[in-house]
């Protein structure tokens, strides 16, 4: 019945997910505000079509919120579905083979930007909720918010969430932002790191001067901070800032020995990077690099002259921002803090630096022993025959440690993304299996946790 009524009307949803791709809604440019709206009305109409109650754009500081309801039976659970309809920034668009708000399929996947973060994985649960209401077959009370802030740091999620406690009263949180290993190896995210997200200045002489006339003579702020930045990681690739480390929950040996049973073919890891080799903190593998250890990257540098041509010059100042990705049980402030004490310690005389704070966000691990986690194992288990392997995730979805503490409420990350989906990079996709795949296994996790 469900994979039928998914097949028959599967044209339809993918014809309507491509009209919300084509809305630029990209929450870091102001330019496209009314495009961020715009998506939030075209969820909100969607829902509304698919059955819901009651919704609602829920005005912010920022970009609105949706929220919508059904509430089938008080004494029912209650599961309270999080995603986001922003979307990150299309540069460089010369990379993309389609434009990106253009989207089309390609050997069976969706390319636009959101195909797959996360409007593609929010439209599952649109369609799922509209699959089992025509199918008379909803057995929980569904509760959605949708964000429009995901991609610049929810912060105005984190006060709606504040204010509207009772409102958001469930049993459970389920999200789809997250990656699955592949469709052979399903897999259920258990845990997602955190965030500090850092912007340095060095300043040197007051003016940009003449690289001939100075240079040799005054620190040039580009060198100095690019030997700042490189004194950050030492041979082995561990961060060198004093207590980086000190409240990293180091994994026991069983632990580690389960996280690595998942599938990974290095090789094939390497050359769809076009990498000849890896590189990261000695002593751990690639699954321990990204899922349990944190990092310390740059994401962006500048300085000096960059336009065509050559022009001599020393600059005044060089700036870069930095990121570090967080693990249980690091904190965002206490190592955003320990970043700007060793960053400005490590200044030499001759330059002046300036540390700034972005966002940030705490770590988050999920029980694999809750009914949630079981319902969502079960429901892969239906639909992809195997048991889905648990695994951590690399990236931040910084609201899911918020969504424990303001609510005490658990999270079961049911994402149908690929890493290699390039999301946040130019081409991002989406499967068109991954998309129907999603939805019938969405629709068994409501059925089986129902029965909890
Ligand atoms: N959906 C991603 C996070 C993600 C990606 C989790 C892949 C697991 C696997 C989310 O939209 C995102 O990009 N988050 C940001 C953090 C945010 C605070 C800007 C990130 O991870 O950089
Ligand atoms: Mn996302
Ligand atoms: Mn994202």
């Amino acid at each position: 019945m469900v994979k039928e009524y998914i097949a028959t009307n599967k044209d339809r949803f993918l014809e309507e997910l491509f009209e919300w791709l084509r809305i630029p809604s990209i929450s870091a440019d102001s330019r496209h505000k009314q495009d961020v709206r715009k998506a939030a009305e075209f969820l909100s109409d969607k829902l509304a079509f698919a059955g819901v109650d009651k919704v609602e754009i829920c005005e912010t500081k920022g970009h609105p919120i949706v929220y919508a309801e059904k509430i089938i039976d008080p004494s029912k659970p209650t599961v309270l579905v999080y995603g986001h309809y922003d979307v990150q920034p299309a540069d460089p668009l010369n990379l993309w083979t389609s434009p990106p708000f253009e989207p089309v399929i390609k050997d069976d996947k969706i390319y636009a930007r959101g195909a797959c973060d996360d409007k593609g994985q929010v439209y599952m649960h649109v369609k799922a909720f509209e699959t089992m209401d025509k199918l008379n077959q909803l057995s929980c009370n569904i509760k959605f918010m949708v964000e429009g802030e995901e991609e610049v740091g929810s912060d105005n999620l984190g006060i709606f969430v504040k204010e509207n406690k009772s409102k958001l009263k469930a049993d459970i949180i389920l999200i789809s932002d997250t990656a699955l290993i592949s469709l052979e190896h399903p897999s259920i995210t258990t845990g997602l790191r955190g965030l500090s997200y850092m912007e340095v200045e060095v300043t040197g002489p007051n003016r940009d001067l003449h690289s001939g006339v100075y240079g040799g003579a005054v620190a040039n702020p580009i060198n100095v901070l690019c030997s700042m930045i490189s004194s950050l990681h030492d041979d082995h690739g561990k961060v060198t800032i004093p207590g980086f480390y000190n409240k990293v929950a180091e994994l026991s040996t069983t632990e580690r020995v389960a996280l690595n049973k998942a599938p990974f073919e290095l090789s094939r890891y390497k050359k769809e990077l076009g990498i000849d080799e890896i590189r990261g903190e000695g002593g751990f593998t690639t699954l321990e690099r990204t899922g349990v250890r944190p990092t310390l990257d740059v994401n962006g540098i500048w300085g000096g002259y960059t336009g065509e041509g050559a022009k001599t010059v020393l600059p005044s100042k060089a700036s870069a921002k930095i990121s570090m990705r967080l693990v249980p049980n690091q904190k965002s402030a206490e190592i955003t803090e320990l970043f700007t004490k060793h960053f400005k310690a490590i200044a030499p005389k001759y330059v002046t630096v300036k540390v700034t704070a972005h966002h940030g966000g705490e770590p988050a691990v999920t029980a694999t022993d809750s009914p949630s986690y079981k319902a969502a194992s079960k429901a892969f288990e239906e639909v992809f025959g195997k048991t889905p392997i648990p695994t951590r995730d690399g990236g931040s979805i910084p609201i899911v440690a918020l969504f424990k503490k303001e609510l005490g409420l658990d999270t079961v990350l049911m994402g149908f993304g690929f890493d290699s989906d390039a999301i946040h990079s130019p081409n991002e996709h989406y499967g068109v299996k991954n998309f129907t795949l999603g939805i019938e296994t969405i629709v068994a996790f409501y059925k089986h946790f129902s029965k909890k």
